[in-house]
């Protein structure tokens, strides 16, 4: 098997005496949307940071397309191809959505012969808010919001998308919409997708496989019906209210 687009080893993360993350490995595929789940604290963010080039682990490597991208910079992993959305939305509030947009896309290297302001045109559209192009993004709900920052995230060309908690704070018929532009925007545009999110449920509606972090150390890892049912999961889960 050729390796993986995106893949972790070893990976340790400590924050003073706390090990956020302990020895994790990880691997995402090309189109494969893998869930990251695991009680609060369990390292989810971190390791996204780790990826992202926001922290540099004490020990691991981040290979991304057969390079190790550990110790680059972030916007430097941005431009090979890793794209993220945040925990808190990041949409400039006063800019329009055409405008969150066009930012974004304006710090991508440009291909083929669509210019910057059909390509966000495009993207607005994909994600459905061409309704709302012109309105400043303090006025969109909160799943509006959200979308925006994918359109922004699309706009740098990514191959792997990291999402971290997209779904907190939406009703679940939001959820359901902003889920179906997922799997959409992984069959369009051939994306990889790296999920975080809190609640088991919505995971393993939508992910091909799931990894499960608990204390720092991946507890679980594989078919998201077969992971969540063994012991070790439901126990990283108990007390904890399963939505
Ligand atoms: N910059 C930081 N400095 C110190 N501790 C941190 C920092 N970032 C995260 N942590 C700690 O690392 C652990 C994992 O945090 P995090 O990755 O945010 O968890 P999750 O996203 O799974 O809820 C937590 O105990 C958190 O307090
Ligand atoms: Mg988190």
């Amino acid at each position: 098997m050729s390796s993986p687009l995106l893949f972790g080893r070893e990976i340790t993360m400590r924050f003073g005496g706390l090990v956020a993350l302990d020895n994790v490995d990880f691997y995402v595929g090309e189109q494969e949307i893998v869930g990251l789940i695991g009680p609060n604290g369990a390292g989810k963010t971190t390791l996204f940071n780790v990826i992202a080039g926001v922290y540099k682990p004490q020990n691991g490597a981040v290979m991304f397309r057969g390079r190790n991208i550990i110790g680059l910079k972030p916007h430097k992993i941005c431009r090979l191809g890793i794209a993220r959305t945040f925990q808190i939305v990041r949409v400039f509030p006063s800019l329009t959505v055409f405008e969150n947009v066009k930012v974004a896309a304006s710090n991508s290297p440009r291909h083929g012969k669509e210019s910057i302001n059909e390509e966000v045109v495009r993207l607005v559209d994909f994600v459905g808010l061409s309704g709302k192009i012109s309105f400043p993004a303090r006025e969109l709900t909160l799943v509006e919001q959200k979308l925006v920052e994918v359109a922004r995230a699309l706009a740098t060309r990514p191959q792997v998308l990291l999402l971290d908690e997209p779904l907190a704070g939406l009703t679940p018929a939001e959820s359901a919409v902003y889920t179906d532009k997922m799997r959409r925007l992984r069959d369009e545009f051939g994306v990889s997708i790296f999920w975080i999110e809190h609640d088991v449920k919505s995971i393993s509606r939508t992910c091909d496989r799931v990894i499960v972090l608990n204390h720092g150390k991946k507890i679980g890892e594989g078919e998201c019906k077969e992971v969540l049912e063994t012991e070790e999961v439901v126990r990283a889960y108990l007390g904890e209210k399963i939505a």
